[in-house]
């Protein structure tokens, strides 16, 4: 187990995936959050941080229980950190130090630079430069501009480096880590898919023992490895249920219950459309709609909870992203929660024990662990869909007629970019129903109907997305098969706007 202790840096929780990804588990926590029990973690990763060690309210932790008990690897302001509360000297530097520099010396011999040659690749991104090494210290590596790139305590096992290993752009910086905490610290590289199973499945079963555990399934990868695992772990005593809110894609209730049913999930489907329009009949503000879905979501959730006698626990497929504690700008440390909705109190499902089996997990992992288990790669490899689903891709209010019109428009394109190869290249699309109609011509006629939207995102996190550039046959296609079969559309247009500044979902 390693420990990442987080100084505010973007890139911490990608010091965490490239230590994962050489099968090592690591943990993120805030710099002033130190563990108590620091006898669990075999080595330590200090991160870089958006402030100067310079600044009077420099973050300054006390690492007395680790530095020289531990080995210890000190990234960018880690590295900065040792050097000036460590005898050495830390100025603001004269030359540019962000982006590409090339290890122009590496010393002779040093572990942490097994395998990797002078002129290797490595990132920078600091203003402040280290101009004297601490005390004790001996210089591992240089760049053109930076001569304290890397460097080490005589008789610790601490280093420290001004380069970023975590990120892509370094090329050996994955090497580096490895040796860092392969050969340095003496891990153990057994932290794997399959070894997660092994280890939360004997877990779950201690914790849950006999009780019942109730969990809601949405179609997506993370309830639905969540309760692979829990059925794996109790079978039986886990009581699933797959909502249907009437707005998922076309024929998504039916076949995704038909799945879970065949991997031998305990699962009820509750088809509840008619209660979720009902609530949504008129309202047209986004906000609205989302909070009218969520407060029926409750609703229906709390009714087939109370069903299950005895139910013990609630199990949710929390991931790492939404758990990590994160360190502010300021230095305070704040804690990211998923909001939920809250209506006059909390429904009595809320109230149970919760069981998270995935809070350790970042995406990529959750599919790896489903991949393990034997889940169907389409099943690993779906887009993502809004918990809303189709009620914020019908722009205005919704109506049972229109979700119908936009689930076979969606249908046609989603089906077409799975014939056509494209459908795993796009991180994730769909079709918005727009409130416009227009004037077109079939046949002899003139038609006044419905446009629609269709939009394909490329992204890794939503964060920021780029619109696909798609085929044009593959769009003609398309849009062609749309407006001749799909009664009350004639137009189709296809959203060419990045994120920023539009949104992926139109409302
Ligand atoms: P935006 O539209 O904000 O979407 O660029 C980013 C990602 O979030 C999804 N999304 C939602 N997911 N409930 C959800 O569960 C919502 O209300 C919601 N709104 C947007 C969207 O599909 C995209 O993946």
């Amino acid at each position: 187990n390693v420990l990442i202790l987080d100084f505010g840096s973007q890139y911490t929780q990608l010091i965490a995936r490239r230590v994962r990804e050489l099968n090592i588990y690591s943990e993120i926590k805030p710099y002033n959050h130190l563990p108590e029990d620091l006898d669990q973690y075999k080595a330590v990763i200090l991160s870089g941080s958006p402030v100067s060690v310079r600044n009077e309210d420099a973050l300054h932790p006390d690492l007395s229980g680790i530095r020289g008990k531990k080995p210890l690897l000190a990234v960018c302001y880690g590295a900065q950190y040792l050097a000036h509360f460590g005898g050495g000297n830390v100025a603001p530097s004269n030359t540019r130090e962000y982006g590409r520099a090339n290890l122009s010396t590496i010393a002779n011999g040093n572990v942490l630079f097994q395998g990797i040659d002078e002129g290797s690749q490595v990132w920078m991104s600091h203003s402040d430069t280290i101009k004297e090494l601490p005390t004790g210290a001996i210089r591992l590596a240089s760049t053109h501009d930076v001569e304290n790139a890397a460097f080490m305590i005589k008789g610790e096992d601490t280093y420290g480096i001004q380069f970023h290993p975590e990120v892509y752009h370094s090329k050996d910086g994955k090497r580096l880590l490895e040796n860092f905490l392969v050969r340095v610290a003496k891990i153990e590289q057994d932290w794997t898919p399959a070894h997660f199973v092994e280890e939360t499945v004997e877990e779950l079963r201690e914790k849950i023992a006999s009780e019942k555990v109730v969990l809601g399934l949405s179609g997506g990868v993370d309830s639905t490895v969540a309760a692979v695992l829990l059925n794996k772990a109790i079978g039986n005593q886990l009581h699933c249920i797959f909502v249907n809110n009437g707005l998922l894609r076309k024929n998504e209730f039916q076949n995704v219950l038909k799945q879970y049913e065949g991997m031998g999930l305990n699962v009820k489907g509750v088809d509840a459309s008619a209660r979720f329009l009902e609530a949504l009949k008129g309202i047209e503000d986004p906000e609205k709609k989302r909070k009218a879905i969520g407060n029926a979501f409750i609703e229906v959730f709390d009714d087939e909870a109370h069903k299950i006698e005895d139910a013990k626990w609630l199990a949710q497929g929390t991931i790492y992203p939404d758990v990590i504690e994160s360190v502010s700008a300021t230095g305070g440390p704040s804690a990211t929660i998923k909001s939920h909705h809250n209506v006059g109190g909390l429904p009595d499902f809320m109230k149970l024990k919760v069981v998270e089996p995935l809070r350790s997990l970042f995406k990529d992992e959750v599919r790896r662990v489903g991949a393990s288990m034997g889940l169907h790669p389409e099943l690993l490899g779906r887009h993502p869909f809004p918990g809303p689903g189709l009620g914020i891709r019908i722009l205005g209010d919704i109506t049972a007629e229109k979700v119908r019109m936009l689930q076979e428009v969606d249908h046609i394109f989603v089906q077409g970019l799975k014939d056509w190869g494209l459908y795993d290249k796009v991180w994730q699309a769909g079709a918005m129903l727009l409130p416009v109609q227009s004037v077109g011509v079939m046949g002899d006629e003139r038609t006044y109907e419905k446009c629609v939207a269709l939009r394909a995102v490329e992204s890794t996190d939503g964060m920021t997305a780029d619109w696909v550039n798609l085929p044009y046959e593959f769009l003609q296609k398309v849009s062609n098969e749309i407006i001749n079969k799909v009664k009350g559309v004639n137009r189709v247009v296809y959203d060419i706007s990045s994120k920023p500044p539009a949104t992926i979902e139109w409302e």
